[in-house]
């Protein structure tokens, strides 16, 4: 019998009473004046008037506790041929040493860290050495070029730059710091030091008075015993800024606390993931993204448990095999990834053989998030691992689960095609078009009742006004999660689509728009639209239209190559961006915008209406006939 209905109806009754209780699990230098200000920040902040630090409470703490011979991180990475562990009393004094050589190099509490690093042991100890003193850092994921890292580092301004010379993507090295130097070399900002982990894969070549070199920098830390104390905070001091994709090229600099972000974070180890201190936890994502923020490096840490840091890939590293050989020899108990990285398994080997040649009676349960999981993965990962799955649904913006199966608490019946209910924290609403809630199974916006559970974002870096206009303004008293779909008459939510231009490839969030602007920087192309159409295995790919400017007669295939390049170089290859297609026009309305959302269902073959707005109904035959030749829009031949 699950716990779930008692612990929400708990939370719904006395939200600041259930957040109190859940805060005595962290360690405060001193307590809240008030569980939350309902008058300050956005829409409230949560524990206004405590001081905490977050390095702490993952780090000395549990040292102090006892767990200092306990493994803290498991690095294991199959494209160096490395594994490497780190205790929890190992992990803080590489952290206490990082901390000082960044106050070295003059930062300071409440300046910004531009982390830019691959998946290595070293990119977690990064984030918690600034959270150590108290700065704030902004990880940007590896698959972002040049101009991207630019616009980062001109909206949050660092003082310093971490990154290491090079990444690795299965067979092929990444060197890192060129793609650094010329986005410093973009950007207006410009930071006052780098400090650049050389590996031997790549070695890069330090700018004398700028860049300073990693290892050497901790040896001599190291042989002065210099280290950093921990700096207390202000509750609602910022962690860290996370950019996020949406609506138009300026990403959006998602704000976290230090405080709540504790409390929610350390409340979902037990009662969602159900792990115990001591226990090995994976997730199998970025720490890049929101998911390797909060549950490769904060969440395991807050909670005693084990974490790991895997610098590879489920397929190729060497084989569908790598994700069974990494549960069964650092004995995870609980595994977490997107469920794209199931389908490429399930895509290489589908009977699932790599399976039985590992012993995986150590894991428990499998959580999904980043994207949609289609219910032929969640059965497929059932039938072959033989442990429960369970869906989550949450956001960048949120930082943690907005509805999930809560495990600790007892798991709720599974129903495919469903993230399952809302966590304590959140009441999620389905709202129609005027902001008035609607019924049972019937779509609308998934929206979450203000205040915001602690945890999530505050606001957005610099830009409260942005904050307001992207989330707050579409319906009072709201978070818009931009997100659409619906609740049944069990309460268990359905996120079917966004609302947005926002797309999902391979679990990695992209804005189409972003794409746009910049296929439209290319000299032949007079318009363009990009779509995000079903991909069997990254669940989308972005599809480009473009129109060219009249008089262009180069060869078209040269210029779509041009336009895969550009988006490759500005935004970087994660974009995935492969498909173009030069079409003679775009369908739009008669009041001129294009019907984006028609050119998808066409694309998937969905079956579509004509717009009754169109302006010249004989386009779509012409788009058809363009993206069948592609091998899209199969349902329509
Ligand atoms: N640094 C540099 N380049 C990177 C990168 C990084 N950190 N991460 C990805 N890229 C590159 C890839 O090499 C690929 O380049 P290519 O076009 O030259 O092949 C491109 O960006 C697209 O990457 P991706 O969409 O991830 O495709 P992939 O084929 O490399 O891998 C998966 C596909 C499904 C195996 C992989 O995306 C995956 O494991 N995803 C699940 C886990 C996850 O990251 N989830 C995120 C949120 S939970
Ligand atoms: P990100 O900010 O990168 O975590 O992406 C957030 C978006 O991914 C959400 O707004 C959803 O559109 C989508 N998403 C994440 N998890 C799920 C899920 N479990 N089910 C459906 N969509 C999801």
């Amino acid at each position: 019998m699950s716990r779930y209905a008692e612990v929400y109806d708990r939370w719904l009754k006395d939200p600041e009473g259930f957040w109190a209780e859940a805060a005595r699990d962290i360690s405060w230098y001193k307590l809240w004046d008030k569980v939350i200000d309902p008058y300050a920040g956005q829409y409230g902040r949560w524990f206004e008037g405590a001081e905490c630090n977050t390095a702490y409470n993952c780090l000395d703490r549990h040292v102090e506790a006892g767990r200092g011979d306990q493994k803290a991180l498991i690095y294991d990475s199959p494209v160096t041929q490395t594994q490497r562990s780190y205790t929890y009393a190992e992990l803080t004094n590489e952290v206490a040493t990082i901390s000082a050589i960044l106050t070295d190099l003059g930062v300071g509490k409440g300046d910004r860290v531009l982390i830019y690093m691959p998946m290595i042991a070293e990119a977690v100890m990064a984030m918690l050495a600034c959270a150590r003193i108290g700065a704030v850092h902004s990880v940007v994921f590896g698959g972002f070029a040049s101009s991207e890292l630019a616009t980062r580092i001109n909206d949050a301004k660092p003082v310093a730059v971490l990154s290491a010379s090079c990444g690795i993507e299965t067979a092929r090295v990444i060197p890192y710091k060129p793609l650094l130097d010329k986005a410093i070399e973009l950007s207006e900002h410009k930071p006052s030091a780098c400090l650049i982990l050389q590996r031997p894969q790549a070695e890069a070549t330090l700018i004398a008075g700028r860049d300073h070199d990693w290892a050497q920098l901790v040896a001599a830390a190291k042989a002065v015993g210099r280290k950093s104390g921990c700096v207390p905070v202000a509750a609602t001091d910022p962690l860290y800024i996370l950019y996020t994709s949406g609506t138009t090229g300026q990403p959006k600099g998602v704000l976290r606390d230090n405080g709540g972000h504790m409390v929610a974070l350390k409340w979902t180890m037990p009662n969602l993931y159900d792990i115990k201190p001591g226990e090995v936890f994976w997730a199998a994502s970025d720490v890049g993204w929101v998911v390797g923020h909060s549950y490769i490096c904060y969440g395991p840490l807050l909670h005693g448990a084990t974490t790991v840091v895997y610098e590879g890939k489920p397929v190729g590293t060497p084989d569908a095999g790598a994700f069974w050989r990494m549960i069964s020899e650092h004995k995870i108990s609980v595994l977490f990834t997107a469920p794209t990285a199931f389908r490429a398994i399930k895509k290489e080997d589908p009977n699932g053989e790599f399976i039985g040649k590992y012993d995986m009676s150590c894991l428990r349960t499998l959580f999904l998030a980043g994207e949609r999981a289609d219910p032929e993965t969640i059965k497929w990962a059932e039938a072959k691992l033989k442990v429960p799955v369970v869906d989550h649904w949450w956001q960048t913006e949120t930082g943690w689960a907005i509805a999930g199966n809560p495990v600790g608490l007892g798991l709720l019946p599974v129903k495919y095609g469903s993230p399952t209910v809302p966590m304590p924290g959140y009441k999620v609403d389905v709202l129609d078009d005027k902001g008035n809630p609607v019924g049972a199974n019937t779509s609308g916006t998934l929206a979450i009742k203000l205040p915001m559970p602690p945890g999530c974002l505050p606001t957005l870096w610099n830009n409260d006004e942005r904050m307001r206009k992207s989330y707050l303004a579409d319906f009072a008293g709201y978070y818009s999660t931009s997100d659409a779909g619906y609740k049944d008459e069990d309460g268990y939510v359905y996120v079917m689509a966004r609302t947005d231009d926002v797309i999902n490839v391979a679990g990695h969030r992209l804005s189409t728009g972003q794409m746009e602007e910049v296929v439209a920087q290319h000299k032949d192309v007079a318009e363009c639209a990009v779509i995000g159409v079903a991909d069997q295995m990254k669940g989308q790919m972005p599809a480009g239209f473009v129109v060219l400017n009249a008089g262009v007669s180069r060869d078209p295939k040269e210029i779509e190559s041009e336009v895969v390049k550009l988006v490759r170089d500005v935004i970087g290859p994660v974009a995935a961006f492969k498909n173009v297609m030069i079409v003679k026009r775009l369908p739009k309305t008669r009041s001129g915008k294009i019907l984006r959302g028609t050119m998808r269902q066409i694309a998937d073959g969905e079956s579509w209406k004509m717009p009754a707005t169109i302006d010249d109904p004989a386009i779509m035959g012409e788009i058809t006939e363009v993206m069948q030749s592609r091998g899209l829009a199969s349902n329509q031949a």
